[in-house]
């Protein structure tokens, strides 16, 4: 019988995990199967009792469950606890343990992109939501500590830094400052849904200042090049969309179950074909 594994969220037919998933399970020959399960938030409970009792072995967590389900667990990953959030879901001596691999999964796309040691670089992270924290958490895990954090709301900023667990030493700033000093940052990490699908003219942030050496990195991949990025070429800055995000993400969880690591470069190819083969 294969082993059961999938991904639970609201809504969830669009989601491009089974693809990845599957395509992962298929290239390395695991006995597999990766299922979309749409669970709504008031079935969340009983949906995760119901995963265990039909024998599934792990799953991926995504909106709206990712906070809500962390009680629901039988332990959590320090990691994951203090980003407060999780993502994956592995089943270990019977018991569902919650880890975040999507901190981890940005990190190491950033690190294969940028190609240079990220410690003692200068980095800015716009945004302050679940995804910044991620970010944010994880970079400081890895010793990453210069990082400026950019809000448009500014408490929301400061409570991410004051909740950080690792050693951290970088400012909270407006949108507004950053933009005004912007030559000094090596990486710009840009993690609100500014310049989403639909509203793709927008931009989070003024990049008149922008250092051309610079690395900018978006965490949206739809658009698969976010205005912002689309500037930051103009002037020259190397750039990144969240595609290897989103990839590494998945490939991390697909370690966690099965212990094996997956062809990344197959996975990306999958998703890009999903997304229009652009
Ligand atoms: P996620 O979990 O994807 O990070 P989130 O927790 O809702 O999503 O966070 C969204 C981030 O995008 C926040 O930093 C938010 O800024 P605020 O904290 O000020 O709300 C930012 N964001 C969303 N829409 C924005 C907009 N129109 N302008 C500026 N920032 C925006």
């Amino acid at each position: 019988m294969k082993n059961l594994f999938g991904v639970i969220g609201d809504p969830i037919a669009h989601s491009m995990s089974p693809a990845m998933q599957n395509a992962a399970f298929n290239m390395l020959g695991i006995d597999g199967c990766y299922h979309p399960f749409h669970i709504k938030p008031q079935d969340l409970e009983a949906g995760v009792r119901g995963m265990k009792a039909i024998g599934v072995q792990g799953f991926n967590v995504t909106i709206p469950h990712k906070t809500a389900i962390i009680p629901m667990l039988d332990g959590v990953d320090p990691l994951a606890q203090a980003i407060g959030a999780v993502n994956t879901v592995v089943r270990e001596k019977d018991q569902w343990i919650g880890y975040n691999t999507d901190g981890k999964g940005y990190v190491r796309a950033l690190r294969e992109g940028y190609q240079e040691a990220l410690e003692n670089k200068q980095v800015l992270i716009i945004g302050a939501g679940g995804a910044a924290r991620a970010i944010y958490y994880t970079l400081t895990s890895e010793q990453v500590t210069r990082i400026d954090l950019a809000n448009r709301t500014l408490e929301k900023a400061k409570e991410l830094v004051k909740r950080c667990p690792f050693p951290s030493d970088g400012a909270v700033l407006t949108v507004e400052e950053a933009a005004g000093q912007l030559e000094k940052y090596d990486i710009i990490i840009q993690t609100t849904s500014v310049g989403m699908a639909p509203n793709t003219e927008a931009v989070p942030i003024d990049l008149s200042r922008l250092n051309p050496k610079a690395f900018v990195s978006d965490i949206i991949y739809n658009p698969f090049e976010t205005k912002l990025l689309k500037q930051a070429k103009q002037r020259r800055a190397r750039t990144q969309n969240g595609l290897k995000m989103f990839v590494y993400q998945g490939a991390l969880a697909f370690e966690k179950w099965t212990g094996a690591f997956p062809d990344t470069s197959k996975m990306e190819e999958i998703v890009r074909n999903q997304l229009g083969g652009k």
